[in-house]
Formats: C-alpha cells, sequence, structure tokens
C-alpha cells in the first residue's frame, strides 16, 4: 500500500483538517494514491460521523490540487471505456460522499484549482480563498480536448447557471484569479494569507450545525433558470451555431461535448447528472483528439523541460547580462522577455534616440500587462529599469550573451555581430534573430563561429512561447545548450533545426500559404480558401496569414532558394508575384488580398485575376493545406533539418499554427485516417493521389515510403531513422 496522499488532523471542536499533500510528488494529482486515499477518508468520516463538528480541506503544496492524471489518461483507447469509466464513477461517488455527510466542509484554497482541483474544491460547501496573483482557478480541460468528468460540469452549472458557467469557466478553459471567482460566485471569501485563510475556513465551519449544497436543498433555482425557462428556451437553439462560429467550423469534439453535458446535465436530477458528464467525459477521453491535444501540448512540453534536443554534457546555462542589437519590433520585445525574467539588457541602435524607441515599446507592454493586473507597479518599474537603451557599442561590455535583431541583411549583420563580438565578454554567445538569412553564413562575419547560433522569434514576442535554435555548420554544443538554456529562462519553448533555407518553421509556413494561393488560381473562391482552412482547425486561413507576414517574405525565401540552385515551379509563386506587382504586398501596406481599410473585406480585384470556378473539391482544398505542411516537414526529416518528430509537432502547433487537434504535422501523418486503416500507410497514398491530381510537390519523400508504419509508430520508425 502506498502512502495516504491525505493527512487527518482532528482539533478539540471536533474540526477535521483534511491536508492534501501526495508525498511522491510535489502536486497533487488525481492518481490512484489519491483515490484509495480519498476512499478510506470518507470512510472514516462517514464511520466516525457522530464526532465529527465539521472538515477543512486544505493542500500542503504550492497549488491547491493540480487535477487530472494526464498519464494515465492519455492511455485510454475505446477498449478502455469501461475502465475508464468505472474510475471517474468512483471520484465522482467519493466527492458525492463527502458533500452529503451532513456536516459542513469548507475549501482553504491555498494555491492554484484548476481542472479536478476545482472540482474538489465545488464538492465543499464553502470556499475560501488565497488572495494572491499566483492563485489560479479553472477548467483548462477544453485546451487538452477535454472536459470537467469529477463534477466539475454539473455543480459548475448548478452553482452559476449555464451561461455564466460555460463561458466564464468551461468552454475557453480560462483561468481566473481570485477577484473575479469571489465576483462570479465561485468562491465564497477571500483571505490575505495562509493562517486567515484557515482561520476563515474554521470558522465558517463552526458556525454552521449543518449543510448541504444549494443544489440539494428543496426548490433550488439554478441562477439563470432551467434550459426549459422561458429565458433560456429562446436563447439556447442560438448556443450550438455560436460555437461553431467561435471555433470556425473546427472539428473540436470537446466544447460541443461540455455544451451538450451542461444542458442535459441540468435537465435531470443530479446524480443523473454526473453519468451525464461521465458518459461525455469517457467519450473525449477515449478519442484521438485528447490524445493529441494532451501529447502535442503537455507531454511533449515536459521533455523539453527535460530537453532531450539539447546537447548532452554541458553545464546548465543561465545569461546575466544580454545585449540586444536593433531596437525596432523584435529587438523591443526579446528586450522585454529578457527584462522580465530580472536579466539587465542592453538595447542598442544607431542611436540613443532610436534605442529610446523601444525601450518605449516594452514601457508600452509592461503598462498593458499592469491594467490588466497581471504585473504590479512595482515589478514594472524594476523591468524597465533594467533596460539599458544606447547607440554606442561599447555599452556591451560585459554582456554574456548578445541577440541581433536589426534589418534582415547579410552585411549589416555581419557589422553589428563582429562589433558586438569586440565589446562583449570574450566567449558571449552570439545569437541572430534573423527569420530566413543562413546561420553558417552570418557566422563567417566573426572571428568566432563556433558561438554563433539561430535563435529565432516569432511575433509578437511576448506572446509567442516558439522560439527555433538554429544549428550552423560550426555552431558548437556548447553554444546551442547555452542558448537553449537561456530560452528556458524566458519561459519560452525551444526547437532545435539545422541550418536551412527557410529553417523549419518558415519553410513549412511557406508551403501552407503558398498553397492557400494556388486553390485561388486553381479558382477556389477568396474565402472559400479561408474556409477550408479554418474547417481544418487553422487559426487563420493562408490568405490572412499571408497579408499578415507581407506577401514579399515567401518570395524573399523562394528567391534566395532559386539562387542557391533549387527549381521553383510552385503554381502558388506566380500568385503572389501578380499581387505584389499589383503593389498589394499585405496588411502593412493597408492592401493585399484584403482591403484591410476602413476594415478587412476581399479586394474585388482578385475575381477578375483568379475567376471562380469548382474545379477543386472542397475535401481536397482542406488536405491539400494540410499534406502541403505534412510532406514538406517529411522532407525536414529526411535532410536532417529536424532531428526529432516532438520538435516538428510542437513547432507545428506553437510557431505557424498547425490545428493542435492532430497533435501535430508528423502526429497527422501518423494517425492519417484514409480509406485504408490509420497509419502511415494511408496517408502515403493519399499523398500519391494528391500528387497525381494536383502536382509532384505532394508526392511522398522516400523516408515515409520506407516506413509507411503502423497507425502511432512513426515516432518510433524516425527516431530509428536518425540515430
Ligand atoms: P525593425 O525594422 O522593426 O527593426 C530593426 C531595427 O534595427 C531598427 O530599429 C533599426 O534602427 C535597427 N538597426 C539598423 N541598423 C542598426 C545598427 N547598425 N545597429 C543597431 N541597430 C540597427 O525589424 P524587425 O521586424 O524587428 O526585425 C528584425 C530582425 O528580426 C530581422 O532580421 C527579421 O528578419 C527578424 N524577424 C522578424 C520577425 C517579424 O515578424 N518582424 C519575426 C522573426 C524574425
Amino acid at each position: 500500500m502506498s502512502e495516504s496522499t491525505i493527512r487527518w488532523e482532528s482539533d478539540a471542536d471536533g474540526v477535521v483538517t483534511l491536508t492534501l499533500d501526495d508525498p511522491s510528488s510535489s502536486a497533487n494529482t488525481m492518481n490512484d494514491a489519491y483515490v484509495a486515499s480519498m476512499g478510506e477518508t470518507i470512510d472514516r468520516l462517514e464511520a466516525e460521523s457522530e464526532s465529527v463538528r465539521g472538515v477543512v480541506l486544505t493542500s500542503a503544496k504550492n497549488t491547491f490540487f493540480a487535477g487530472g492524471n494526464l498519464g494515465s489518461l492519455i492511455q485510454a483507447t475505446p477498449e478502455k471505456t469501461d475502465e475508464v469509466l468505472a474510475q471517474v464513477t468512483l471520484v465522482k461517488s467519493q466527492l458525492r460522499r463527502l458533500e452529503t455527510l451532513g456536516v459542513p466542509v469548507a475549501s482553504a484554497i491555498n494555491g492554484a484549482a484548476l481542472g479536478g482541483g476545482l472540482e474538489i474544491a465545488l464538492a465543499a460547501h464553502h470556499r475560501v480563498v488565497l488572495d494572491d496573483p499566483k492563485v489560479k482557478l479553472g477548467f483548462p480541460e477544453v485546451t487538452l480536448g477535454l472536459l470537467p468528468g469529477g463534477g466539475g460540469v454539473v455543480r459548475s452549472v448548478r452553482l452559476l447557471g449555464l451561461t455564466t458557467a460555460l463561458l466564464e469557466l468551461l468552454l475557453q478553459g480560462q483561468q481566473i484569479r481570485p477577484g473575479k471567482a469571489l465576483e462570479l460566485g465561485l468562491v465564497h471569501d477571500t483571505a490575505a494569507d495562509r493562517d486567515e485563510l484557515l482561520a476563515k475556513a474554521r470558522a465558517w465551519v463552526l458556525a454552521n450545525e449543518t449543510a448541504q449544497q444549494p443544489w440539494d436543498a428543496k426548490g433550488y433555482k439554478v441562477p439563470g433558470g432551467a434550459p426549459s425557462s422561458p429565458s433560456l428556451a429562446s436563447t439556447l437553439p442560438a448556443f450550438p451555431a455560436n460555437l461553431t462560429k467561435q471555433l470556425k467550423g473546427a472539428p473540436y469534439p470537446a466544447p460541443y461535448a461540455i455544451l451538450s453535458a451542461a444542458v442535459e446535465s441540468l435537465q435531470v436530477d443530479v446524480d443523473t447528472a454526473f453519468t451525464v458528464e461521465g458518459r461525455y467525459f469517457v467519450d473525449l477521453v477515449v478519442g484521438q483528439v485528447s490524445t493529441n491535444m494532451i501529447q502535442a501540448l503537455w507531454f511533449d512540453l515536459n521533455r523539453i523541460n527535460g530537453g532531450s534536443s539539447r546537447p548532452d554534457g554541458v553545464d546548465a546555462y543561465a545569461a546575466r547580462k544580454v545585449g540586444v542589437l536593433g531596437a525596432g519590433m523584435m529587438g523591443a520585445g526579446i528586450a522585454h522577455a529578457f527584462a522580465t525574467v530580472g536579466v539587465d539588457v542592453v538595447l542598442k541602435d544607431v542611436s540613443t534616440e532610436a534605442a529610446e524607441k523601444g525601450k518605449a515599446h516594452v514601457a508600452d507592454l509592461v503598462g498593458k500587462q499592469v491594467s490588466r493586473g497581471r504585473m504590479s507597479q512595482e515589478k514594472a518599474d524594476a523591468v524597465l529599469a533594467r533596460i539599458r537603451p544606447t547607440g554606442d557599442a561599447a555599452d556591451l561590455a560585459g554582456c554574456d550573451v548578445i541577440v541581433e535583431a536589426v534589418f534582415e541583411d547579410t552585411a549589416l549583420k555581419h557589422r553589428v555581430l563582429s562589433e558586438a563580438e569586440v565589446h562583449a565578454l570574450p566567449d558571449a554567445l552570439l545569437a541572430s534573430n534573423t527569420s530566413t538569412l543562413p546561420i553558417t553564413g552570418l557566422a563567417e562575419g566573426v572571428s568566432r563561429p563556433a558561438d554563433v547560433v539561430g535563435m529565432h522569434f516569432f511575433s509578437p514576442v511576448d506572446k509567442m512561447p516558439l522560439v527555433e535554435l538554429i544549428v550552423g555548420r560550426d555552431t558548437s554544443d556548447a553554444a546551442l545548450a547555452r542558448a537553449y538554456d537561456v530560452v528556458r529562462q524566458i519561459g519560452k519553448t525551444p526547437i532545435v533545426v539545422q541550418d536551412s533555407r527557410g529553417f523549419f518553421t518558415s519553410r513549412v509556413f511557406g508551403t501552407l500559404v503558398l498553397e492557400g494561393a494556388a486553390l485561388l488560381a486553381e479558382g477556389l473562391a477568396p474565402m472559400s480558401v479561408e474556409r477550408a482552412a479554418l474547417q481544418a482547425g487553422f487559426p487563420a486561413g493562408p490568405l490572412t496569414l499571408l497579408d499578415e507576414v507581407t506577401l514579399t517574405l515567401p518570395l524573399k525565401i523562394r528567391d534566395e532558394a532559386a539562387r542557391a540552385g533549387a527549381t521553383d515551379d510552385h503554381p502558388g509563386v506566380a500568385v503572389l508575384r501578380a499581387l505584389v506587382e499589383a503593389g498589394r504586398t499585405g496588411k502593412s501596406a493597408g492592401k493585399g488580398f484584403f482591403d484591410w481599410e476602413p476594415e478587412k473585406r476581399v479586394w474585388p480585384g482578385l475575381t477578375g485575376l483568379f475567376p471562380s470556378s469548382d474545379a477543386v473539391p472542397f475535401r481536397d482544398a482542406q488536405e491539400r493545406l494540410l499534406f502541403a505542411m505534412a510532406v514538406e516537414t517529411a522532407r525536414c526529416v529526411e535532410e536532417r533539418v529536424l532531428n526529432s518528430v516532438e520538435d516538428a509537432n510542437i513547432g507545428s502547433i506553437m510557431g505557424i499554427g498547425f490545428p493542435p487537434l492532430y497533435g501535430g504535422v508528423l502526429q497527422y501523418v501518423d494517425q492519417y485516417r484514409g480509406a485504408a486503416e490509420p497509419g502511415v500507410a494511408s496517408f502515403v497514398a493519399r499523398a500519391d493521389e494528391l500528387a497525381d491530381a494536383y502536382g509532384e510537390r505532394f508526392r511522398p519523400p522516400a523516408i515515409l515510403l520506407e516506413r509507411a508504419v503502423p497507425a502511432g509508430s512513426l515516432r518510433a520508425a524516425l527516431a530509428g531513422a536518425s540515430s
């Protein structure tokens, strides 16, 4: 038997304090030990009910309770449906027994209570929460393709009402702060510190003889009414349509399951409601989408924290003083990222005045964080104080890391890097934020090419979590490991790729947007091109994306590749050239595929250039976008631009908008369901079909043919190939 994860302490007044404290981990999760401990605890509470006056539920960890056990959820397959259902039913019945003990139960929420954590807290009759900006409450399940299956849907809709629970908690997975939780009625009280927290919870218990949940009281009316009430009955039919609109038609099952579970749970008694919720939960858990999303967004992140793409045998590194060259949009964002985690920054531009502009941009960013309650004024002042704007390279003295973000020009980058090299510490890391220029070529401009690495941030830097690290011909393992650690230091996610044209992200992103342009040329109406992408799960359509990055960027990458000898017959290129020739370079010019002023709308001239026809079936259009990216990624693996399947998956989701529901671009290949069994063989067969119909760019590369393996094993097969 494992040790109990719940400590029991009773006092002279008969108040039992239950402290969640899993001895095997730094956080409490819903693992087997928790279920066993909770079972024993409830048995004991029931057995000793005569002497128990009430219960206070709290935690000894930094967080209250971290939530579900993703390690076991990800292994749930359709064959395990009954097993999963039994487990979730058990968890719920325990919480149900707790709330119907007949004695008052108060949660003292001392830290974040997310997912399963909030579900436990909701089973108490009274909730006090520590009023600290680090404490967050919420149901992030939807972001992993799941719903809260431990009673979270049932209790939150009964407590807050259908509309509030759906919009504020369930459908988008927001994490809310204590003040907001109080305002919504999710908690009853807040406390300034831990002592007050426990004292308030205990005082409430002592002030109440018995307690029951509001929904167990006779005549309880759900706030906002039942689904059959006139107010809801008139608005309810619009919910699914609104959801489809919000999801832009993307096939994410969880929001629809949440909506159905919430509505149906209100039409039955509480115990039946738990059964309804459980059924929807299990459907999602055993489905492929949640597996994909958990794997990509959770486990691969853990892997990145463990750092498997980081070279072994190099000591952990932390930047102390960073020199950022170029105080434009990217440079300012990079300075903000470092200063926020307490690193001193020298922000260098052509003049102090130019550098000051970059610092002013950082001031705007932290100002917004303060006004949204995400940063204290004190911290914002400290962040700004750490940034020293300058026009003088001599001020780079003492920097151990240089990040270059000047204009995209090789000669200029050579100049600023070699100048920085003279003034910074003799072994400083020399990183470039270039999005297109080969790192090996940039390293030729300095005397220490082994210390040069690509550190490709995405725009806007403060929002985008990914950083693509690029290894040039001469980049040393030590430099790569330092760069990796520095990216982790600012809380971002690194992937590692080898130097090549467009690296991984720009190259594969290029295939997406060019495919969108090709579809337009073949007669798909502009809004159909966009809809094909949105309905496949992309966050934006390719024509919108092209306008946002400006049409000249992909052309520039193609031109450079052509100069290096690549042949280029992609039909999308001609479309981009036609628009650029018409002066329509994108959003920054106010006009591209769309007119952006006074509001976004398709440029009427497009139909004249590319008359619509119905030559491309809609399903083909959708799959061409997904396949274009997947085939190009496979080529990147074949060419060893990418060494890790995980880097491809996480990079495609976080950097270039590949739909998370597929779990990443190579997971899509691995799970593709065509006419045949899901797996690489089906993908290969369909890619061949697309190649025959639309062009050789879809022809699957040899690496996929060699490894036309059963679903789920591409990861292992490719790992074998690159070792
Ligand atoms: P930007 O035009 O906003 O900023 C460039 C800055 O460099 C300007 O402030 C300019 O005064 C400064 N500069 C020029 N010569 C200099 C010198 N000799 N010494 C110091 N500073 C000098 O450009 P942006 O968008 O910030 O891009 C910078 C780099 O980041 C480029 O290499 C670009 O390819 C790359 N990048 C851009 C992304 C984007 O979305 N804009 C995304 C990822 C990378």
